[in-house]
């Protein structure tokens, strides 16, 4: 009797202890993530996700910790993680309260419709992609600043110790970053004309120190935001640019707000979805997708099956086409969002869908176009142990933006311009269209599909998620809820899951490769859909949090990159 007694106390001991350390997971293989009581953050890097959860632990609450992970995503992921870019965070308070924080970039003040014309009226995309002409004015600082005015709790100079001491100590080199630098070696030094820090052979297993980003944050310590909007980095970032042949000044710099919007909320089944609003597509757009789909028996189809994939195909054809005519900045066009929301004209919208053929997208009158390349942004989820949620997406856009690299600051400065339209009908690098309301207009934001997002199920908060993949984006998350609400999968296993991708034009479904029943795929084929199993491109990187029926939190850290759950 005692020995079970004693084993007992031993095992209570040990799991309790396991449950109140601050755990670090999954192992990719494993089909279920982390599971942890208190507070969790999954983030890119494990060493985000680590700082965004000492925050958690010393006492800060989400937006501490947004504010936390945000920077040190800059530090340790500069792929993505960005003070040169800008994002959307998603928030819902314990007490159910929701909103959304726009700090995307804007087109500086001497940007007009044209720029990225010849006199022909040719689109150079390379004006749009890479250097100086291809910056947007970045909203990032503004908008951790922003965050912690509003919800702050501890201060700035506690929160970013952590970020200081990764920048100036250093972070490890993984193997998929080694690729990505590698990658991209020859054309940051053909954006800056010289070398930079990370043009330097790094090799899985060294060490990044970037002691300029870390006395960059220490400024921003001492002087607040002013210091990158007016002060001594504002006239770092204007000086630099000028020389590389830049539109930014000081005056657009100075100028930059970020801005407090409503989030987009629909209803899925018994779920709330609340997303991010214009000036990013993603919440109207998956809003449209899942209201179109829901009258649909997924859960009996099956997932991933032909009838499954064809109803989410179509409808994404479908809001993906409205995209690109309605949506772009709030502040600059008039969107009808209640009515491309509406059941009713959702209803019409799928009406001349069948299950015997595809739609084909030239029939929905747009011109067709082709072409992708690398993307890149990225996501982290939140939620502390008040239940307090934030879902951030952040971005340079591509790959290390612009591949521009103030060296004396730390940091990439993004291509977010190549977002907009830079002519109707010709495609950006997501080979996503748009129209009049995505022209390229001063001071105007560009119009996003990053779709951070919340749900909750019965009034009470269920998943927190988001990711990145430009035009993939807003479909990643969609598959993700869906995995869970409709069969019933794990977090991770909703994250490690397969995604396919449709997005009105280029007209094709894109599988990720080797993921999908073949069969599957020539019985779609039959019916009309052009099947690209072909791109090496991932579709999107989720990472998510899920609150069990027991109150504890699942991480779902994306398979596919170095992505990492932590949590106590
Ligand atoms: N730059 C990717 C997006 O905002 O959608």
């Amino acid at each position: 009797m005692r020995i079970f007694l004693l084993l007992f106390l031993l095992v209570t001991f040990f799991s309790c202890k396991t449950e109140e350390q601050p755990l670090i997971g999954p192992s990719p293989s494993e089909e279920r993530g982390l599971i942890v009581s208190n507070a969790m953050v999954v983030s890119a890097r494990e060493e985000a996700s680590k700082i965004g959860l000492e925050i958690l632990q010393n006492g800060g609450n989400a937006f501490d910790a947004m504010i936390a992970t945000e920077m040190a995503l800059a530090v340790v992921y500069p792929y993505a993680g960005n003070l040169g870019g800008g994002g959307f965070m998603v928030y819902r308070l314990q007490d159910g309260t929701t909103g959304a924080l726009d700090y995307r970039e804007e087109a500086p003040k001497l940007a007009s419709r044209t720029m990225y014309q010849d006199s022909l009226g040719n689109v150079d995309p390379e004006k749009s992609r890479f250097g100086a002409l291809a910056v947007g004015v970045p909203g990032t600082v503004a908008g951790i600043f922003a965050v912690h005015e509003k919800f702050g709790s501890l201060p700035l100079e506690e929160i970013l110790d952590p970020v200081i001491t990764l920048a100036s100590k250093g972070f490890v080199v993984t193997r998929n970053q080694q690729n990505a630098l590698e990658g991209h070696r020859d054309e940051f030094v053909k954006a800056n004309n010289d070398t930079i820090l990370f043009a330097l052979d790094f090799k899985e297993g060294d060490t990044i120190k970037n002691v300029a980003l870390a006395a960059t944050l220490e400024r921003l310590v001492r002087d607040g935001r002013k210091e990158f909007y007016e002060g001594e980095t504002a006239k770092k970032i204007v000086a630099y640019l000028r020389e590389k042949g830049g539109l930014i000044s000081m005056g657009d710099l100075k100028a930059y707000e970020a801005k407090w919007r409503d989030p987009i909320s629909f209803k899925y089944d018994d779920l709330k979805v609340i997303s991010m609003s214009p000036p990013s597509s993603g919440g109207i757009v998956m809003g449209q997708i899942m209201r179109m789909i829901e009258p649909y028996p997924l859960d009996e189809y099956g997932h991933n099956s032909g009838k499954a994939i064809q109803v989410i195909t179509e409808a994404e054809r479908r809001a993906y086409a409205d995209r690109s005519f309605y949506l772009g900045d709030p502040d600059y066009v008039d969107i009808p969002v209640k009515a491309l929301l509406s059941k009713d004209y959702l209803e019409a919208r799928m009406e001349s869908f069948s299950l015997e053929r595809a739609t084909p997208s030239s029939s929905m009158d747009r011109g067709k176009v082709i072409g992708y390349e690398s993307d890149e942004t990225t996501h982290y989820s939140i939620v502390d142990k008040e239940g307090n949620a934030v879902s951030v997406t952040t971005t340079l856009n591509g790959a290390y933006g612009s591949k521009l690299y103030v060296e004396e600051l730390g940091f990439f400065l993004n291509n977010e311009m190549d977002d907009f339209s830079a002519k109707p009908g010709v495609p950006n690098m997501f080979g996503l269209v748009g129209a009049e309301a995505n022209a390229i207009e001063p001071g105007k934001r560009m119009l996003s599909s990053m779709t951070p997002t919340i749900v909750e199920k019965d009034g009470d908060l269920w998943m927190v998620l988001g990711s990145p993949g430009g035009s993939t984006i807003i479909t990643s998350v969609m598959q993700t809820i869906l995995n869970v609400a409709e069969y019933d999968m794990s977090m991770q296993a909703a994250v490690n899951a397969p995604r396919f991708h449709h997005q009105w034009l280029p007209d094709e479904i894109l599988f990720e490769p080797n993921s999908f029943d073949q069969q599957v795929l020539n019985d779609l084929e039959l019916k009309g859909y052009n099947i690209n199993e072909g791109e090496s491109r991932i579709l999107g990187k989720v990472d998510a949090i899920l609150v069990l029926p027991d109150g504890k939190l699942e991480g779902g850290a994306d398979r596919r990159g170095d992505d990492s759950a932590a949590g106590f």
